[in-house]
């Protein structure tokens, strides 16, 4: 059987979302299938700094000691985000607010401590996520970050990223990136920052799609719009959802051969046009390695199992596999 990294090589990395219980169950298919991983969820702020000055690193230690052993890249996910932030970052030491300058000294302080540490072997950083807001006049969300600093705690997370890794390529990500409305928030938010000089590299396309959203001429809008930035590309957290946003049945218990199908042809138009662009995308990075284990069987509905990847709950090849590798041909 090919190996997707294999025969996607000469375009972009393929990666994995992994974490600790899959670096074991998924061990094999990782290996041989993807050369990147991300950490789903142990590079963040609550997992690495749990509490003020005491980092806890083992596991994300794991996870890139794994990635050497198997010769594959590492993508960092995440330092400053909205969500996974443990509430003492906003706090003073009697539990009031604390300060613009507190804040920005704890955000220096993480990120020189986070990035310092991969200095090397992660090469790549989401730097900043999802701070646009998805509706509404305003371009950036509510959030303790934006509240307590103002507009530049952006700007000022690239710049001390870039201080602790000159080498490291910097990233702004988000989801729902190929929604028109979102997506010229974002556009317009990261050409600031390139005005303003700040070290940015490259949008992070989160790509939670589904069988029906978003429609391929949404995504390719999306991508050449992003690209225009001169930025590289990376499709960071991909999944195709077998639901639709709106659609909550619960009643499934495996997928039918028709949404099969239908999940294997949109893999396949998103990777034929990936290839398209590869002088700008450089990472396709999937939410997860197989359908044994998906954030979605969670969400947007608890317990509702999901199965949004190339290989099944036994780690075969789906249809999604096969075409996705014949798109390399097209
Ligand atoms: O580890 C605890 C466990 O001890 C506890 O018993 C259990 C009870 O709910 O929770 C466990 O933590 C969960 C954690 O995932 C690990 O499984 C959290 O509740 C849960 O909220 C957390 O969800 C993560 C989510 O980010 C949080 O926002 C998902 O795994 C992770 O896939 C998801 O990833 C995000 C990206 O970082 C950013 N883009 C969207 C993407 C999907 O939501």
């Amino acid at each position: 059987m090919p190996k997707l990294h294999e025969v996607y090589r000469e375009l972009f990395h393929i990666g994995a979302a992994v974490n600790p219980m899959s670096l074991i169950t998924q061990k094999d298919l990782l290996s041989q299938h993807f050369n990147s991983v991300t950490a789903e969820n142990e590079m963040k702020f609550e997992r690495v700094q749990p509490e003020e000055g005491r980092y806890t690193f083992e596991k994300a230690d794991q996870l890139v000691a794994f990635a050497m052993e198997n010769n594959m890249a590492v993508r960092g996910h995440t330092l400053v985000w909205h969500n996974q932030t443990p509430d003492w970052v906003f706090e003073n030491h009697s539990g009031g607010r604390a300060d613009r300058e507190t804040l920005l000294t704890r955000m220096k302080s993480h990120i020189d401590e986070v990035v310092g540490r991969y200095k090397g072997s992660i090469y790549a950083w989401d730097v900043v996520n999802e701070a646009v807001s998805d509706s509404g006049e305003q371009i950036l969300r509510k959030s303790k970050w934006l509240d307590m600093i103002g507009e530049d705690f952006i700007a000022k997370a690239f710049e001390y990223a870039h201080k602790a890794d000159p080498d490291a390529l910097l990233f702004y990500n988000d989801y729902n990136e190929s929604v028109p409305e979102k997506r010229e928030k974002i556009y317009t938010l990261v050409k600031s920052l390139i005005e303003q000089g700040v070290p940015i590299h490259g949008v992070g396309l989160q790509a939670h799609w589904n069988l029906l959203h978003p429609t391929l001429d949404h995504i390719r809008e999306a991508i050449e719009r992003y690209a225009s930035l001169g930025m590289k590309l990376h499709i960071t957290e991909m999944d195709v959802s077998l639901f639709a946003h709106e659609d909550k049945r619960t009643d499934l218990t495996a997928p039918t051969e028709e949404m099969l199908e239908l999940q294997a042809e949109r893999y396949a138009q998103f990777f034929r046009l990936f290839k398209e662009y590869s002088d700008h995308i450089t990472s396709v990075t999937f939410w997860g390695a197989a359908d044994d284990y998906t954030w979605l069987d969670h969400f947007p509905v608890r317990n509702r199992k999901n199965w949004p990847f190339l290989f099944d709950t036994q780690h075969n090849p789906k249809a999604s596999y096969w075409d996705v590798i014949d798109a390399v041909q097209s």
